[in-house]
């Protein structure tokens, strides 16, 4: 039986080498606002979505690393996909390939990470834009719930962060250990209030206690909704 062992080894690496590269990881991103958004997606570049529609954004077969997807709002475009967005301006493209300019609502993806599990969440931590829900959208992950942070964060942002179509989240503006975090215990007070009593599902800040990343296997298809009900 010894011979054997060697090809069995062989024959499962094949069948986990096949069944990672038939996880196809999609993206559903549906923009629920009643205005136009330019959605970004890094990898992955940008669409403009009007109200109602979906990009449907597949991300490969066993796809490893870290997605970012956000909406910029008030952006105009030439022809050749270049312009300007009022909020989360990626250079001035169409199609993002870096990440954009605060303020944007955040959604983040790890994929495929260590036992092979996807790990995702909603950040604050570029401050906010737009109101934004994040969930899973297959049987594969049907008992995770999803977060959403749909509280009125532009209407309540103070004047020392508020920028046009958005609200700085106070690192960006002040840079200090205070709301940056860089060392010690990071505590939500001040202007962080504002982001954790909203959006309480949210990363506000770094190392941020009360939210927990979720996770969900591998290969498991993600709906991100702009402007979801607030229930
Ligand atoms: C990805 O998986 C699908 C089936 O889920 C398959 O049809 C396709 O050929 C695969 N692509 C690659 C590059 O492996
Ligand atoms: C879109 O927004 C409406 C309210 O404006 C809400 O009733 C609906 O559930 C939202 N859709 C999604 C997918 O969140």
């Amino acid at each position: 039986m010894g011979p054997l062992k060697p090809f069995s080894l062989f024959i499962y690496l094949i069948i986990t080498v096949f069944v990672d590269y038939t996880n196809a990881a999609i993206f559903d991103i549906i923009n629920n606002c009643s205005f136009t958004v330019w959605a970004a997606a890094v990898p992955g570049g940008g669409r403009q979505l009007d109200r109602g529609q979906t990009w449907t954004l597949d991300v490969g077969n066993g796809t490893t690393g870290v997605y970012r997807i956000w909406a910029r709002t008030g952006c105009s475009f030439d022809g050749a996909g270049r312009g300007k967005c009022q909020t989360g301006d990626c250079t001035g493209l169409l199609q993002c390939q870096g990440y954009g300019t605060p303020p944007n609502t955040l959604a983040e993806f790890s994929l495929n990470q260590f036992n092979n599990m996807d790990l995702f969440d909603l950040s604050l931590i570029d401050g906010f834009n737009v109101p934004m829900g994040l969930s899973p959208n297959s049987e594969t992950c049907s008992g995770t719930r999803g977060v959403r942070c749909t509280g009125d964060i532009n209407g309540e942002c103070p004047n020392e962060l508020r920028v046009p179509g958005g609200c700085n989240h106070p690192c960006t503006v002040f840079g200090t250990n205070q709301y940056c975090c860089y060392s010690g215990p990071c505590i939500p007070t001040g202007y962080l209030r504002l982001f954790s009593d909203k959006c309480p599902d949210a990363y506000s800040y770094p190392r941020d206690g009360g939210t927990s990343t979720l996770t969900c296997p591998g290969g498991t298809n993600y709906r991100v909704v702009f402007c979801p009900s607030s229930i």
